[in-house]
């Protein structure tokens, strides 16, 4: 496809007799914001490490920007960038220092080098650290020098592997802004994991992994609104019984801890409020909380992996 990005055919990984990915097919267009979601182990890094020349499939076709990725691992590299779950630094050198050394890295002249690392210093608010050792910076300014890093030698791809991953809100959307900052400035495609679901609601598409599976693929928000209208959530002390008594009305319920979660669709409507009312009325104090609100990406993510 000519405006394809990532191109990815019937790819299987094993480590030894350990299938981490299979039959996996996955088509990114140039210009899109991909996430890849799935809970640990769902083989999230292995696809990514795939994909980007580190790990070899053990079956199957990968093709970055039409260029087969395992006969031309070197002429790929250039093309992409890549921030990987655990950060590239070198925590004893100073920021400039880990921009130069990547930028060298890709071979590029000094002078663009120099220019390149104050760009996105400045982009990305660390001009004042520039001399200062990354081991003095805080673990979300060590993730945004991460990504400076990444993105040195100007990729056409980004591959951002858990980006946000242990840090609070606000430096989480920081990093979210600067993304989008470069994104805008450079057309680049950007495929992402995240354990955050709501970082992945602005995404163009998502896909969903389960034991190295891909089991669902879509736009966030038409996910969302093909799970349900509505979901019920109930909070009490003895779940099951509250199930057993629901379900031949609202169908299977999700359960965490002491919560149970219904998808609603519209059918249900003028039936709810009354049902909701006969059940508090029956189990009366057994349940602590009752709430109806709008489905959202985390809905999507618990049910994938709840069959
Ligand atoms: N080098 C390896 N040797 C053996 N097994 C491996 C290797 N790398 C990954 N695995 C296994 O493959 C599976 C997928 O791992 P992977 O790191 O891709 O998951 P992930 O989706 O990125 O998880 P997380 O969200 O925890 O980062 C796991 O069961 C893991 O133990
Ligand atoms: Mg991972």
């Amino acid at each position: 496809m000519e405006n394809s990005a990532v191109s990815v055919k019937g790819v299987e990984k094993k480590y030894g007799s350990f299938t981490a990915v299979s039959e996996l097919d996955l088509d990114i267009m140039s210009g899109e914001f991909f996430g890849l979601l799935g809970p640990n182990g769902a083989g999230k890094t292995t696809s990514i490490h795939m994909m980007s020349s580190l790990v070899r499939p053990s079956k199957g076709e990968v093709s970055i920007f039409g260029i087969d990725v395992i006969k031309n691992p070197v002429s790929i590299r250039s093309k992409i960038g890549l921030v990987f779950q655990d950060s590239a630094l070198d925590r004893q050198l100073s920021v400039w220092e880990n921009l130069r050394f990547a930028g060298l890295l890709h071979n590029l002249p000094f002078n663009k080098v120099r220019e390149r690392a104050n760009y996105l210093l400045e982009l990305f608010s660390l001009s004042e650290k520039k001399n200062k050792p990354v081991a003095s910076l805080s673990g979300g300014q060590r993730r945004v020098l991460d990504i400076a890093r990444g993105v040195m030698h100007e990729p056409k791809l980004l591959f951002l592997d858990e980006p946000t991953i242990g840090l609070d809100l606000p430096s989480r959307r920081k990093i979210w802004r600067y993304i989008h900052k470069l994104r805008s400035q450079t057309g680049m495609t950007v495929l992402l994991t995240t354990h955050y679901l709501e970082e992945a609601e602005t995404c163009n598409r998502v896909a969903f992994l389960k034991n190295g599976k891909l089991v669902l693929t879509g736009n966030p928000k038409v996910l969302v609104k093909k799970l349900a209208q509505e979901i019920l959530e109930i909070e009490a002390l003895e779940p099951k019984k509250i199930l057993d008594s629901l379900k031949v009305h609202l169908g299977p319920a999700l359960q965490e801890f002491e919560t149970l979660f219904f998808r609603l669709d519209k059918k249900n409507d003028k039936k709810l409020s009354t049902l909701i009312d006969e059940t508090k009325h029956k189990f009366g104090s057994v349940i602590k909380r009752v709430i109806v609100r709008q489905p959202n990406l985390n809905d999507v993510f618990l049910w994938v992996n709840f069959k």
